[in-house]
This record gives structure tokens, C-alpha cells and sequence, in this order.
């Protein structure tokens, strides 16, 4: 996949802010969309994603697609997908790298698969047949994990990698989510950067996190912390001026505070990638 020209700095659309945004600008580029929360026929987030859509570019971002599991695709899922894609025009397509349920059961939360070549070969048939049902590619994000499988045969970033190369699909690197599993795992978050392919990164996710004494948890409340901030300016140095989102789910606070921190990846991202003056001599990652 190509490295099409940025969307810029964007927010998640969340039913509390539906009101503040349709009645004025917004200091956003974008905004992504929970592909589930509009499978429906009718209704006011309909309504309000077709007048959000009217002035802003935006992404659907799922949550339900359970690439990774071993039950049959979902193909009413799919069909839902495609006509809400069809309908809103988004720049992409995204859902997570991880299984969300086996046998018919939902664990209602995206969890981590084995890294290992049987899991990668059967990952990359099923993003294969997705793309082809969507008639487009599509782009995986990294979810944050608090277990690891004793037979994972490569770290996860080669893992990601590999899905991109062989099925051409994109990748939304959630950089929170890297800093709390390289916590959680104790691996360091800059090689995960390194060994995630340039061509490949659509998107970044920042957000923040709760600490719960041993381990690190993605609860998407809080603002993002300086350490993920930090990696944030590496993952600019490495990839670009790659479209980033501020996720915040949960204790959502008023628009104007999301919208900051937005402002502030946007400051971020230009600071970084501004040109040095001539003779300075430093380098990028
Ligand atoms: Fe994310």
C-alpha cells in the first residue's frame, strides 16, 4: 500500500460531543467513526455521521472483525461493512489485530494472537478475503496485551510486518498501545518502531492509560502521558507526517480538551519534522 498524502490530526466521534460538534468548526481534520455504533438503519448518529461526513473526511474504525479467530468470518458483518463504506466514503477501513471470540462466543475485548507462522499464514488468508469482499485494503491496528503465548515464534512487530508484506493491507500503529505491552512484556518500544515497515503506517492512535500496580491497562481515559508523547516524536521522526487520532473513551471529557490534545500531536508532529537549520548536523532515526 502507497503512502497517500496525510488526513492530518483527527478525534474519535463520541455521542457526547455530536452536539458541540454540529454546531461549530472544529480545530480537527478528521474524525474517526466506530463502524458498529452506525450499523443501524436509522437514527440521530446517522444522522449526525452524514453532516459530519458533509464537512470532514472521516475513517471507520471496528472493532468486530476478529480477524485473528478461527470461526468463520462474519459475512453479514461484512455485508454491514461494506454498505456503511459504500455510504460514507472513508479514507480507510480499520479494525484491530487480535480475535475477539471462538465458537460462537464473544470475549467482548481484543485479544492477542500467537505469534507464530500457522497463526501468520492464517491471519493473512482472512485479510486476503476480506479485502477482496470490501473491494479494498484494509488497515490493522496493534492492540495492547497482558498475556503473551509461550509458543509466539517472533515478536509482535515482525508479526504485523509480515500481515502488511504478504496481504498489502495498511497498518494503524496505536502508539499507547505499544508503550503499555512493551511495559506489560518488558520489551523496548523503539524497536518496535523499527521493525514495523514505513510504507506500510496509514495511521497512529495516542491515548491515555491507568496504571494498575504490576501492569499498565488501555482504558482510554486519561490524557496521553509524556513517555507515550515521546515515542510519539520517534514514531514521527521514523514514519512521517502519518494521520494521528486521539482516542478517548471512557470519563470523555468536554471537545475542547480532546481537541487540545490533538493541537498538541499536531505542534508535536510539525516541531519534528520541521527542517533543521543548515549546520546543526543532527540526524533522524
Ligand atoms: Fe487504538
Amino acid at each position: 500500500m502507497g503512502h497517500p498524502k496525510s488526513l492530518g490530526h483527527g478525534v474519535g466521534l463520541r455521542r457526547d460531543h455530536f452536539d458541540r460538534i454540529l454546531a461549530g468548526p472544529a480545530r480537527v481534520d478528521w474524525f474517526e467513526a466506530i463502524s458498529e455504533n452506525f450499523m443501524v438503519a436509522g437514527g440521530r448518529p446517522l444522522d449526525v455521521l452524514t453532516r459530519v461526513r458533509e464537512r470532514y473526511p472521516i475513517v471507520l474504525h471496528g472493532v468486530s472483525l476478529s480477524i485473528g479467530s478461527v470461526d468463520p468470518l462474519d459475512e453479514a458483518y461484512l455485508d454491514r461493512l461494506d454498505a456503511l463504506a459504500k455510504r460514507f466514503e472513508p479514507a480507510w477501513v480499520s479494525d484491530h489485530l487480535c480475535w475477539t471470540g471462538v465458537g460462537g462466543h464473544q470475549a467482548h475485548d481484543l485479544l492477542p494472537l500467537p505469534y507464530t507462522v500457522q497463526a501468520l499464514d492464517h491471519v493473512v488468508g482472512r485479510v486476503l478475503r476480506v479485502q477482496e469482499r470490501l473491494g479494498r485494503p484494509i488497515v490493522l491496528e496493534n492492540v495492547s496485551s497482558y498475556v503473551a503465548y509461550a509458543h509466539s515464534a517472533m515478536p509482535e512487530w515482525e508479526f504485523l510486518a509480515e500481515v502488511a508484506r504478504r496481504s498489502g493491507c495498511g497498518i494503524l500503529l496505536d502508539i499507547n498501545n505499544i508503550y503499555v505491552s512493551s511495559k506489560n512484556h518488558r520489551f523496548d518500544p523503539r524497536a518496535y518502531l523499527q521493525g514495523v515497515p514505513k510504507e506500510a503506517v496509514r495511521q497512529f492512535h495516542l491515548a491515555g492509560h491507568s496504571k494498575k500496580g504490576t501492569f499498565l491497562l488501555d482504558t482510554h481515559d486519561h490524557p496521553v502521558i509524556d513517555e507515550v508523547w515521546d515515542l510519539y516524536r520517534d514514531a514521527v521522526r521514523r514514519f512521517g507526517p502519518v494521520a494521528t487520532l486521539v482516542e478517548w473513551d471512557d470519563r470523555i471529557p468536554e471537545f475542547e480538551r480532546l481537541e487540545q490534545e490533538s493541537i498538541r500531536a499536531r505542534g508535536i508532529q510539525e516541531e519534528t519534522l520541521r527542517p533543521e537549520p543548515a549546520g546543526t548536523g543532527k540526524g533522524t532515526a
